[in-house]
């Protein structure tokens, strides 16, 4: 009985690995797949359950993105005063716009200890730094009503500041299946043609294909690179500083913005040390600006600090940014560990 079983073990075994291995490039594209409730078997085939259980309209205009998107902003201000053409790359963008009154941001309310809390404080603000005043704007044009209903995510705010006649390109990278979708949708809306993708690709992965950028009119060539990972998947940490690494090889002159969360975790605090020497070694400039909000009397946890760390930043960018969170900063610290603070090489 045992000398008839063996072998038949034996090819069942092989013919099951066979089969697995074939099926693995049409599994991992199968949307099913994502969402199998065993997450052994995904991070197998190189895919995390939970990277698809991040959705950023729960954290919409909290402290983190007040922070990503001021320096956004004032990066960008910067960076189009030069009229040659520019390709700006959004590896992850989210949706693109955000209800701050719908379920998913009244759930976290997050938005209640960034932007709301921002201007509430800022009624009392008599000179209000350049930067502050932009990220406001911006956000208000998105709301004629004059209440903040809309949020605009990175992908908006990068179009708000794009110029037709320089011909700058924008391209929108987002794997979440509904946010990749909603995103499409809310730039159709837009009517840009060509000049703005969205795919449902790997951010990370889709560097390769873009960088270095075409030329622009002038011949040279530009881009701005925003990496805004949710984290929720310990190799992001990883991902981020190898891209960087090979980019600065790649396209030495772009300009990166990498936001990341500061957490008790190794990697998320190795990860601004790994940037700081990528950049020495590549002699670029950096600047490392971080803005912790601190524990409330009736904190339930959460993340209360994150960093923008910056490779070839503007020159004007660290004073900007300086004078920005020696207003931000005060308006959302809540109480033990709050800090903010900026440093470059
Ligand atoms: C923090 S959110 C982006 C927010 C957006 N950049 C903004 O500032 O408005 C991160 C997004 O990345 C998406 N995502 C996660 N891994 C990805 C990957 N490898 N490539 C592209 N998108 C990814 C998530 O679904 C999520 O929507």
């Amino acid at each position: 009985m045992f000398l008839f079983w063996e072998p038949l073990r034996w090819e069942f075994a092989a013919t099951f690995t066979v089969v697995c291995v074939f099926a693995a490039g049409p599994l991992k594209r199968c949307e099913a797949f994502y969402y199998t409730k065993n997450q052994r078997l995904a991070e197998l085939f190189g895919y995390h359950q939970s990277m698809f259980s991040y959705r950023h309209a729960f954290h919409a205009g909290n402290h983190a993105d007040v922070l990503k998107h001021i320096t956004l902003l004032a990066t960008l201000r910067h960076l189009m005063q030069k009229e040659a053409g520019i390709t700006l790359i959004d590896t992850h963008a989210g949706a693109g716009l955000y209800r701050l009154d719908g379920d998913y941001s009244q759930k976290g309310a997050e938005a209640e200890d960034g932007l709301f809390k921002l201007l509430s404080a800022l009624e009392k603000v008599q000179d209000m730094p350049e930067p502050i005043q932009d990220y406001l704007e911006q956000i208000a044009s998105f709301n004629p009503n004059g209440q903040a209903k809309v949020y605009p995510g990175s992908p908006f705010l990068m179009h708000k500041l794009m110029r037709h006649e320089s011909r700058d390109r924008l391209r929108l990278f987002e794997l979440h299946p509904t946010d990749s979708k909603s995103l499409a949708s809310n730039i159709a809306q837009l009517d840009a043609g060509r000049t703005i993708t969205v795919s449902r690709e790997d951010g990370f992965e889709a560097l390769k294909k873009l960088l270095p950028p075409p030329a622009s009119a002038t011949g040279s060539k530009r881009a701005m690179v925003l990496i805004d990972p949710s984290y929720e998947i310990k190799s992001d940490y990883a991902k981020v500083a190898n891209v960087i690494q090979e980019y600065l090889k790649r396209f030495s002159t772009g300009t990166y913005l990498v936001w990341y969360p500061i957490i008790p975790r190794p990697e998320a605090h190795d990860l601004p040390r790994r940037l700081r020497t990528l950049s020495n070694q590549a002699q670029k400039p950096w600047l490392n600006a971080t803005l912790a909000i601190g524990r409330g009397p009736n904190d339930v946890g959460g993340l209360v600090a994150s960093g923008m760390f910056v490779i070839n930043p503007p020159f004007t960018l660290k004073d900007q940014i300086r004078k920005a969170l020696d207003v931000v900063g005060p308006a959302l610290a809540r109480g033990t560990g709050k800090s903010w603070q900026v440093e470059s090489s």
